[in-house]
């Protein structure tokens, strides 16, 4: 018997689509650097944390650089990136989003956002709704990254509900994870072949069915 009392959304992905711009700002990149970088290559940088999407990034070619070299190939990314969030409105919701959150406020649920982002708060003032949740448990928040649980145990504790009765939004194979990981309610946002291993599955945000969750979930 499982009542979901709280509800932990990933951001990129789930509430606002940013791969785009991780993408172009990747990209740059990797011309700049003379590394073959492809859009089904950034596929695999979904909800990955910052340091380990240059990893993959580089593959082998990283050890042509130092790690100060590593550290400032990491912050002109950065750069990019933030230089792009600018471009981000109140209008650049992902489908169904912005009335999810209403949704889960009105049926009493806390909402929190947990996200491997350091951009997280930046992209949620873009959005107009910096003040809407309970919890924010970001990038800066804790150390260990997705498959890790430590950010969403974070955003539970942010709360103040038990892991077991929150349930976690995520579109990353390593979101879903280390919602299993950490007891929570998984709700994957994507395809089988990404997402196929969560309690819920939805094609998309705009897709998620509150109801079938709530109820659903007394039973897991
Ligand atoms: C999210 C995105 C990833 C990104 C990571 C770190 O998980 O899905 O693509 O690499 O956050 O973001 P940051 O803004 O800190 O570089
Ligand atoms: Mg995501």
């Amino acid at each position: 018997m499982r009542e979901i009392r709280a509800f932990i959304l990933d951001l990129d992905g789930v509430v606002t689509d940013t791969a785009e711009y991780h993408f172009k700002a990747w990209k740059r990149l990797a011309e700049e650097e003379e590394v073959p970088f492809s859009r089904a290559d950034n596929e695999q940088l979904r909800g990955v944390s910052r340091r380990r999407s240059l990893e993959l990034l580089l593959g082998e070619y990283i050890e042509r650089y130092s790690e100060e070299e590593i550290l400032a190939l990491m912050a002109r990314k950065n750069d990019y990136y933030q230089s792009m969030l600018t471009q981000i409105t109140e209008n650049d919701f992902l489908p169904g989003a912005r009335q999810l959150l209403d949704d889960l406020k009105a049926r009493g649920m806390k909402v929190a956002i947990g996200s491997a982002s350091k951009n997280t708060r930046t992209v949620l003032t873009q959005l107009g709704i910096l003040d809407f949740f309970d919890g924010i448990s970001d990038g800066y928040t804790v150390e260990r990254a997705k498959p890790k649980p430590d950010v969403f145990v974070y955003a539970a504790g942010a709360v103040g509900v038990p892991v077991v009765n929150c349930a976690i939004v995520e579109d990353a194979e390593s979101g879903v994870e280390a919602a299993l990981i950490g007891g929570m309610i998984a709700v994957g946002i994507g395809p089988k072949s990404r997402v196929g291993k969560a309690h819920f599955r939805y094609e998309s945000t705009a897709n998620i069915d509150l109801d079938e969750i709530i109820k659903g979930s007394v039973n897991l």
